[in-house]
């Protein structure tokens, strides 16, 4: 596939998806978020990626589906269709550490995909909302559930029904990104940390993932018992055994994912 709105590039284990609709603010249309969805099938299956970045520009990571393209749609064209599930699923079942790199505007859909990754480095200058309300329709791909576990009922319900748009700090302050960096930084520093996850061992990287990921379905108990099983299973591998002699060795450990 040729890429026409995304720019897909590699460095090492890390792969990097930028947004790049930047007349438009990087806003969701159905063929940039194929070109995603594309992207993350290839990387699923590339044994040499451990850990993938989502980003889009200095002013906008993304404002938005894209409401002219939506503006015009029957029910039936969208529920027949359902462009969001194509891709809110390709980043949702992703099973690689995805991080997003957050710059400028991530609005409605940008807000969504955003929290889909798991988890969110934001620039000082960004800024995130739920503004579906003001167009007379609502989150469409998880923002009344994600938004609400990340930073409660009380900011979800401000933030989804008044539209009003949260600053980086007050999103750190509420949970919804994991730290926050200089504009200028957050690309080395969104580098540095996928670096980090794609050098440990990918499989462990990915059940560790799973294992959080079930903590929003289970209860607590069903949740613990499955991080238990996954731990125990660990010790099947060769990583597990090379990660902890290294250790003893006060050596750097040499991963091969098995
Ligand atoms: N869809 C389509 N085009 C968009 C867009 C969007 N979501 N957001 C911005 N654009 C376009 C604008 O129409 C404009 O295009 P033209 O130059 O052709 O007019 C261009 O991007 C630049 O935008 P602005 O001139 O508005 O830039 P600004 O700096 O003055 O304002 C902004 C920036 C506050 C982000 C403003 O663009 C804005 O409010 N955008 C819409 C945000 C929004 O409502 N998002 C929710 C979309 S619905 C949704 O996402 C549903 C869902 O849950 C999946």
């Amino acid at each position: 596939m040729t890429y026409e709105m995304i720019e897909f590039t590699r460095e090492g284990s890390v792969a990097k998806i930028r947004l790049n609709r930047p007349k438009a603010l990087n806003a969701l249309c159905n063929d940039m978020m194929k070109e995603v969805a594309h992207a993350l099938a290839e990387l699923e299956t590339d044994d040499n990626i451990g850990c993938v970045i989502l980003t889009g520009s200095d002013k906008a990571f993304a404002a938005g589906a894209d409401i002219k393209e939506m503006q015009d749609n029957a029910y039936l064209d969208i529920y027949k269709n359902d462009p969001f599930e194509a891709y809110a699923g390709a980043i949702e079942r992703f099973r690689k550490p995805i991080i997003a790199a957050v710059s400028g505007y991530a609005l409605g859909g940008g807000c969504e995909i955003a929290m889909m990754c798991d988890f969110i480095i934001a620039a000082d200058n960004a800024k995130f909302g739920q503004p579906e309300i003001t167009l007379a329709v609502m989150p469409g791909i998880g923002g009344t559930q994600r938004l609400t576990k990340a930073v409660g009922k009380a900011k979800a319900m401000d933030m989804c029904l008044t539209g009003r748009m949260m600053d980086a700090e007050e999103a750190e302050r509420a949970g919804l990104v994991s730290r926050i960096v200089p504009l200028d930084e957050l690309q080395d520093e969104v580098m540095d940390a996928a670096k980090k996850i794609a050098a440990q061992s990918l499989p462990i990287a990915m059940m560790t993932k799973e294992a959080i990921d079930t903590s929003f379905e289970t209860t607590l108990a069903q949740g613990i018992h499955f991080e238990r099983r996954l731990f125990q299973s660990m010790f099947t591998t060769e990583d597990q055994k090379e990660g902890m002699l290294a250790f003893i060795e006060k050596r750097k450990p040499h991963f091969k994912n098995k």
